[in-house]
């Protein structure tokens, strides 16, 4: 298995490209189920996780061209009779849930293989299914598959989400396009991937109101027709790399870096002594003084402080001045990284959904690994500034999220190199 290796020191300067996102791609993709003319989606990221959701598509009939060295995808779902989303690939990636709704709004009829549970905590689909049920499916869960089927379609309805649910409400967003009559979505989660859902939906011929606030309304259409849509920016790649001069210094520009994606992001920056500043070509990130401030830190649906960019923030406090206490609300097992950050030689203590880090002057590079996507990455970040070497090992999980990781960041003059084995 490949490794990273990441000798820490010297400051960060220069350009970093940032990509489209990984988690709207994921679900713009699946939305080809829904008409039997093409979707375009350009901008996309090249990701082994866009590779599963393609096998997946084309394991269902769909088909899934590459162009432009992978960033433009045309789909295309004339072909895709068959319901079966089959475990061998829903296990490798959740986000494979994402085909349930249209399946079934194209089907009426869906054999969805339950995802199980992953590294970072159990992730059930019952609010998933309710919504559906609500909507006129019977859903039965027979061997590990959830079997769903609407004989008459699926009929639009008032549906009130326990929580924000970004899953639920992509798959509820794309079963109500075709569905007979009116669907209102309350508590909806209000991520900017679902904004670029609706978006590309409403190309696509689907009425869509509300996206981007707690309420959204949809008034069913009979089809949907062909579109082409950008990807909207990755804003988790983006705070990725917005922290990574935090950690060296110096100064790096994030192309195509918005505000509005990161706007909690950028307020706990601001508290930890990191300028933003917007640009023409994106953001300008630099530390304002050599020392980092202790903050804290609670992650929550969007617009609060995303939870895909606790263990990256994890990392920087733990070269701070001071305490910082990080509250994961949202997974219940997402501080798999703080072990390997304590190897380094970090101070943090983990109790339940709390991790309190005590700042240190240095970290020491060490082996590390981790076992998911955004712990590993974190783990990157605090080589950049560590003493030594820092080889990450189970790189895979970056492959999943983060595309020319080394290159990115070997571009602004990073000490990084990637282990072939
Ligand atoms: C998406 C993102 C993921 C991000 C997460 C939260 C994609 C492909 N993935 O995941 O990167 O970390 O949002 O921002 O977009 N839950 C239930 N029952 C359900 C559904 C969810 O209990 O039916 C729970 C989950 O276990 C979790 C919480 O709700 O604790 C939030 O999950 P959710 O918002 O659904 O995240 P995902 O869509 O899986």
């Amino acid at each position: 298995m490949d490794s990273i290796v990441v000798t820490g020191g010297g400051e960060l300067n220069g350009q970093i490209p940032i990509a489209g996102a990984k988690n709207a791609c994921l679900t713009l993709m699946p939305a080809t189920l829904l008409s039997d003319e093409p979707l375009t989606l350009t901008n996309a990221p090249r990701l082994s996780d866009i590779k599963t959701m393609t096998e997946l598509l084309q394991s269902l009939g769909a088909e899934v061209t590459s162009l432009a060295e992978d960033k433009v995808l045309v789909l295309s779902s004339h072909n895709a009779d068959n319901p079966l989303a089959h475990y061998d690939i829903v296990r490798k990636m959740r986000a494979s849930n994402l085909v349930l709704g249209p399946l079934l709004a194209r089907h009426g009829k869906a054999i969805v293989s339950l995802p199980g549970g992953c590294a970072i905590g159990a992730r059930p689909m019952d609010i998933h299914t309710m919504a559906l049920e609500k909507m006129g499916a019977k859903i039965e869960l027979k061997d590990g598959y959830l079997h769903a089927v609407a004989p008459k379609g699926l009929q639009g309805a008032r549906i009130d989400f326990p929580f924000a649910s970004v899953g639920a409400t992509e798959n509820i967003l794309m079963a109500a396009t075709l569905a007979k009559g009116t669907t209102e979505i309350y508590n909806a989660a209000r991520e900017p991937e679902i904004v670029d859902l609706a978006d590309c939906l409403r190309k696509m011929g689907a009425q869509i109101e509300g996206d981007g606030t707690s309420i959204i309304t949809i008034q069913g259409v009979d089809r949907l027709g062909g579109a082409t849509h950008p990807v909207v920016t990755d804003r988790i790649e983006l705070g990725t790399y917005m922290l990574a001069p935090a950690f060296t210094g110096g100064e790096v520009e994030l192309l195509g870096g918005r505000l509005d994606l990161v706007g909690a992001f950028v307020e706990k920056l601001d508290a930890a002594g990191i300028d933003v500043t917007e640009t023409a070509g994106g953001l300008m990130v630099k530390r304002r003084s050599d020392v980092i401030k202790a903050v804290d830190i609670v992650t929550e649906p969007f617009p609060g402080f995303p939870t895909d960019l606790q263990a990256q923030m994890m990392a920087l406090l733990c070269y701070a001045d001071g305490t910082s206490v990080l509250e994961e609300k949202i997974f219940e097992n997402r501080f798999m990284h703080a072990p390997e950050l304590i190897r380094m030689g970090a101070n943090i203590e983990v109790h339940g959904g709390t991790a309190t880090v005590q700042g240190v002057k240095s970290l020491k590079g060490a082996p590390v690994m981790a076992t998911d996507l955004r712990a590993s990455v974190s783990l990157i970040l605090a080589g950049l500034a560590a003493e030594g070497e820092t080889v990450v090992s189970r790189v895979y999980h970056l492959d999943r999220g983060y595309e020319h990781v080394v290159s990115k960041l070997r571009g602004v003059g990073a000490q990084i190199e990637r282990i072939k084995s």
